[in-house]
């Protein structure tokens, strides 16, 4: 039996690669009848670790609980949780950092890059991500966790804290495994070599109007040659168009390909711009339905935090325990 987690930071507009990347492996371990326990949340204590708007956060929170649901989130089957309102999280976060070296900590790529995008925002919190990370998981003595490939260090991280844990203070948790999903990672519209991220018209976010779909893709770059063939090495634009194409029509890239054999690139993207209006319709409309009726997801939220926070402060006082602090 698995016990699931994992979160997203609401640092902005839920797009597709955060969906294929992560959420649509939540809604299938949610349903699959091996999870004994499973938990998302909308991590903000991450989301504050890089420039952030203190005016919006509030709001982009409720944004990332709406996203959840409406792309199937479960409250009868899963937690819906914010990742604050469980202060266990930070405590063993705490903890985790009186047995983490510095120097795990500084080589991760992702604190470089980071770093890289905002040098004066360079904070002891940045550094410390992954440890919070690997906290957020093990609170709930977490074995599996849905993310995306670019997450794989911090779980590789979160696997030698536990171990780490483990050989100072007692068998205390078992192995974590990230749940992987096929071929998902979504590139960017615009730099095609990099993830899709959260700025300008590079992503395709989950409540992106029609028109905007549309415009996005026909802007969307393209690679030199004519032919509609996946090849991401000297082909990533096309490759990872064909990628989305063949996520949200579920044909297979090689039937996308054929069926745009001797097409355009500009007969793709129109018919691609369809495909994702068509995909992200539904999603709309069962975000709206929530929208409208705050209370009940006040009522989720509350519910599932009352929950979550019986499971973490059991394993806290565990945890505590054994090193002798309670
Ligand atoms: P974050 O907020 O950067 O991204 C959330 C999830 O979406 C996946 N993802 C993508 N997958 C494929 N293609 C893309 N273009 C793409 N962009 C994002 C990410 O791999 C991730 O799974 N550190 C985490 C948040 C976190 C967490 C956790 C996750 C905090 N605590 C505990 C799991 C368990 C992060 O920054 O994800």
């Amino acid at each position: 039996m698995n016990k699931i987690f994992s979160g997203i930071r609401p640092s902005g507009k839920l797009h597709l690669g955060h969906y294929f990347g992560a959420i649509k492996n939540w809604v299938a371990l949610q349903d699959n009848p091996e999870s004994e326990q499973a938990i998302f949340a909308v991590v903000e204590y991450h989301g504050i670790t890089t420039p952030f708007n203190p005016k919006t956060y509030h709001q982009q929170v409720m944004d990332s609980v709406l996203d959840y649901l409406a792309a199937g989130i479960n409250p009868e089957k899963s937690l819906l949780i914010r990742q604050s309102k469980i202060p266990e999280h930070t405590e063993l976060a705490w903890i985790f950092n009186t047995i983490t070296p510095v120097s795990w900590l500084d080589r991760l790529p992702t604190y470089k890059e980071k770093l890289e995008q905002a040098p004066k925002y360079n904070n002891v919190g940045l550094l410390d991500y992954p440890v919070l990370m690997a906290a957020d998981i093990l609170i709930y003595k977490s074995n599996l966790v849905p993310v995306g490939e670019d997450q794989m260090p911090h779980i590789d991280l979160a696997n030698e804290i536990a171990k780490k844990f483990n050989h100072m203070f007692g068998q205390t948790f078992e192995p974590v495994k990230a749940f992987l999903a096929e071929g998902a990672r979504i590139m960017s519209l615009q730099e095609p070599t990099k993830k899709m991220s959260k700025t300008g018209d590079e992503a395709l976010n989950l409540m992106d109007e029609p028109d905007t779909v549309r415009e996005k893709i026909k802007k969307a770059v393209t690679d030199s040659g004519k032919e509609i063939k996946f090849d991401e090495e000297n082909k990533p634009a096309i490759s990872n168009l064909l990628t989305i194409h063949s996520l949200l029509s579920g044909k297979e890239i090689k039937k996308v390909e054929e069926e745009y054999d001797g097409k355009s690139y500009v007969d793709f993207k129109k018919d691609l711009a369809e495909v994702v209006v068509g995909f992200l319709k539904p999603f709309q409309e069962k975000r709206k339905g929530f929208e409208s009726n705050s209370d009940q997801v006040e009522e989720i939220l509350t519910k599932s935090e009352e929950k979550a926070k019986i499971i973490a402060s059991s394993n806290l006082a565990e945890i505590k325990k054994k090193m002798g602090v309670f």
